[in-house]
């Protein structure tokens, strides 16, 4: 038999608090409201996108009714949990607030709430972006929330709590869901390959799981991306899918930025300039590559590093310190808000592969103060052992022409780099 076509996002979607990734305390709180009966009239679930807010409303919602709980766990056998599973519930009325919002919409829910449920325990009003309700619309939901029939129960979820009026919020239980780690996401990436039967390289997974950002959903919908367009995803395969520049590009980078080479930097910028890439994308891709050049200097080894790759990453991450990688990465950063303003993007990017190899040469502004501290305890030291003879030479003086070259030169580094904040007193 022919089943349809079920995006990865929605056939994965949680039927059990079990399978729920992340929010373990939330998971609790909630079973242990269905265990012991003490259900708030109000429950709001804010966060950011695809974290789980709506799976989050349902599953409570199909728990509230399920005939057969066990143990906090919708039984998904029921005829209750089948309704709602089915999408025919008459209990669980889902309302969509962005089409929804206004007070018509909210007039209709109200004398519905006043008959019972049919079927289940509970008659649930679930309001998905709830935060687009007008505000008159609230002002009617308001009237409802705070008196509801014993058997009604709200439940919302919005990304954007704080355009809920305080009115609302202050009849809700409200849960706060939290972005999801790297390694819970990659894990449940991991599980769904398994169960599609299919088998992709951990990196991939990671590397899937880092540009989802805290989504789950982002990542099994680019998940299902990639596996339509290439069921024998490599890490290459799957950079080049995700629009990444290849790893080769960021080493060449690396090489002429560390020895030096201006001219291989300016290839550098020709090549990035005629792939025809957006260039804040492109200067985001340069702030991933620090951070995981950034990483192998603090001796971390990110997930989405094959070990194919590791030794590569190695090799060019040793050629940086982690003050130097910082100051790249500031670099970068300021640079990203700048294109942004900036007609001229091909000069722009020329500059900033440039910028990116004199950076590198320059000392960091902790390394020259921290040498000048020492340059200047230096004459103390001088002053104290020459104390006792009767002759004070100037001991400044003296120090500095006893070190004169190191101390011209930090003078002249000083003078160019921290651009005349700092003068040559001793002149
Ligand atoms: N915490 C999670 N545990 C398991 N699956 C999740 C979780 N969060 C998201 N998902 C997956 O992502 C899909 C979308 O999740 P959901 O609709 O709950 O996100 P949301 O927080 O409501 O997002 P939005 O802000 O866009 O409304 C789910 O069907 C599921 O496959
Ligand atoms: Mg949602
Ligand atoms: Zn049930």
């Amino acid at each position: 038999m022919m089943t349809a076509y079920q995006a990865i996002p929605r056939k994965y979607r949680p039927k059990r608090f079990s399978e729920v990734v992340g929010h373990e305390a939330i998971v609790t709180t909630l079973k242990n409201a269905l265990k012991l009966g003490r259900v708030s009239q109000g429950y709001l679930f804010c966060g950011s996108r695809g974290t789980g807010k709506t799976t989050l409303a349902r599953l409570f919602a199909k728990a509230l009714n399920c005939l057969h709980l066990e143990d906090g766990e919708p039984c998904n056998e029921c005829a209750c949990c089948k309704d709602f599973l089915r999408g025919n519930s008459l209990d669980i009325i889902e309302i969509d607030g962005a089409s929804h919002r206004g007070i018509e919409d909210i007039r209709q829910l109200n004398e519905a709430a006043g008959y019972a449920p049919s079927l289940g325990k509970y008659k649930i009003y679930i309001i998905d972006e709830v935060h687009m309700l007008t505000k008159e619309a609230f002002n009617a939901l308001l009237k409802t929330l705070e008196e509801p029939p014993a058997t009604v129960k709200f439940l919302f979820a919005t990304t954007e709590p704080h355009k809920v009026p305080a009115t609302i919020l202050s009849r809700c239980q409200r849960f706060d869901l939290k972005t999801l780690p790297l390694a819970a996401i990659k894990n449940k990436l991991q599980l769904i390959c398994q169960d599609l039967a299919v088998t992709i390289e951990e990196p991939v997974l990671a590397l899937i799981a880092l540009r989802a950002d805290g989504s789950l959903r982002d990542a099994e919908t680019l998940l299902d991306r990639l596996l339509s367009a290439d069921t024998q995803l490599t890490l290459a395969s799957a950079r080049e899918l995700l629009g990444l520049l290849p790893q080769e590009f960021f080493f060449a980078l690396d090489q002429a930025i560390s020895s030096g080479d201006t001219k291989a930097a300016l290839a550098l910028s020709d090549e990035l300039f005629t792939s025809g890439r957006d260039l804040s994308a492109t200067i985001d891709a340069l702030l991933d590559h620090f951070r995981t050049i950034l990483l192998l200097t603090m001796k971390q080894t990110p997930a989405f590093v094959s070990k194919e790759e590791e030794a590569r990453y190695q090799k060019s991450a040793s050629a940086y310190t982690n003050a130097q990688c910082l100051a790249l990465i500031d670099l970068l950063i300021d640079w990203q808000q700048q294109l942004l303003k900036t007609p001229f993007k091909r000069i722009h990017l020329e500059m900033l592969l440039l910028n990116l190899v004199r950076s590198y040469r320059r000392p960091s502004l902790d390394e020259l103060v921290s040498r000048l501290i020492a340059l200047e305890e230096r004459p103390q030291e001088v002053k104290q052992q020459e104390e006792p003879k009767p002759t004070p030479p100037a001991p400044v003086v003296q120090s500095a022409a006893a070190h004169p070259s190191r101390y011209d030169t930090l003078m002249r580094f000083a003078a160019v780099e921290l651009e005349g904040t700092v003068t040559n007193t001793r002149s």
